[in-house]
């Protein structure tokens, strides 16, 4: 299978190229060029192609003849950067590839999210401020995820709770709506974060699905496992 990961530099990204290498993946991925070196360690495993995500030609090329493109999108500064990314990778991929992106749980596909007032507040306060500053624009990549959502393109968009680094503890699980118990616990490791976006890849059930995940491990995931092996 040949992938093309779009923002492969960061963190999550580097995780990606790794899950992609051990299952023997062909990797493509897309990096600004200051963040090539990020990818050193992974210089003569994978095909690196410099340039800003949101760049046309640069996904054009990137995403020519993949099986899957993933993609994170990162809402970062004032030109639509998330929506520009998405719309190059939906335009440019081929028809039948699989298409993952990445994003949080402030995303809703429906509007049946439940979400708290803490994690309202939050997205509202972060939102505010990110705009003030003009660094992250929140509202880009709420626009992108609502292209994404009207695409007849093979998608699945998943929401990533709270991330934290640490060893992987297995894939994480998810559900179709933020506020379901089993979702309570808002913690993910990054890896496994990951890990849950590369085998998406090859599971088609997920077509057209928007997981909110949560770890494995966490407390609230077990609990949920315990009551539904009970009843
Ligand atoms: N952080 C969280 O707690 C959290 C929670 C839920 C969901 N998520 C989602 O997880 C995904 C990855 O987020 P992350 O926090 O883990 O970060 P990350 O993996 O480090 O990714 C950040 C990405 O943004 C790019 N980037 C950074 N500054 C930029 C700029 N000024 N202009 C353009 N691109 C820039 C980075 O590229 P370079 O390598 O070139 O800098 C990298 O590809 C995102 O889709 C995010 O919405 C994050």
């Amino acid at each position: 299978m040949k992938v093309c990961i779009v923002g492969a530099s960061g963190k999550l990204g580097q995780y990606m190229v790794q899950h992609c290498l051990d299952r023997g993946y062909e990797v493509v991925g897309v990096c600004r060029e200051q963040s090539v070196q990020k990818l050193v360690r992974f210089a003569d495993k994978i095909t690196v192609i410099p340039g800003a995500t949101n760049d046309r030609e640069v996904i054009r090329k990137a995403v020519d003849g993949c099986d899957g493109v993933l993609t994170v999108l990162a809402p970062w500064g004032i030109q639509q950067y998330s929506s520009g990314t998405a719309q190059a990778v939906m335009d440019y991929a081929p028809s039948n590839a699989r298409l993952i992106f990445s994003c949080g749980w402030h995303i809703t596909k429906d509007g049946k999210d439940v979400y708290s007032w803490r994690f309202k507040t939050f997205v509202k306060l972060f939102g505010s401020i990110a705009r003030l500053i003009r660094m992250v624009e929140l509202d880009d990549q709420v626009e992108a995820c609502n292209r994404i959502f009207k695409s007849s393109t093979r998608w699945t968009v998943v929401r990533g709770s709270n991330l934290e680094e640490g060893e992987s503890q297995g894939l994480p699980i998810w559900r179709r709506h933020v506020g379901d118990p089993a979702l309570k616990s808002d913690l993910t490791r990054r890896i496994d974060f990951a890990l849950f976006m590369v085998a998406a890849l090859e599971n088609d059930e997920l077509i057209h699905e928007a997981p909110a995940i949560v770890g494995c491990q966490s407390p609230s995931a077990l609990q949920y496992e315990k009551k539904s092996t009970a009843a």
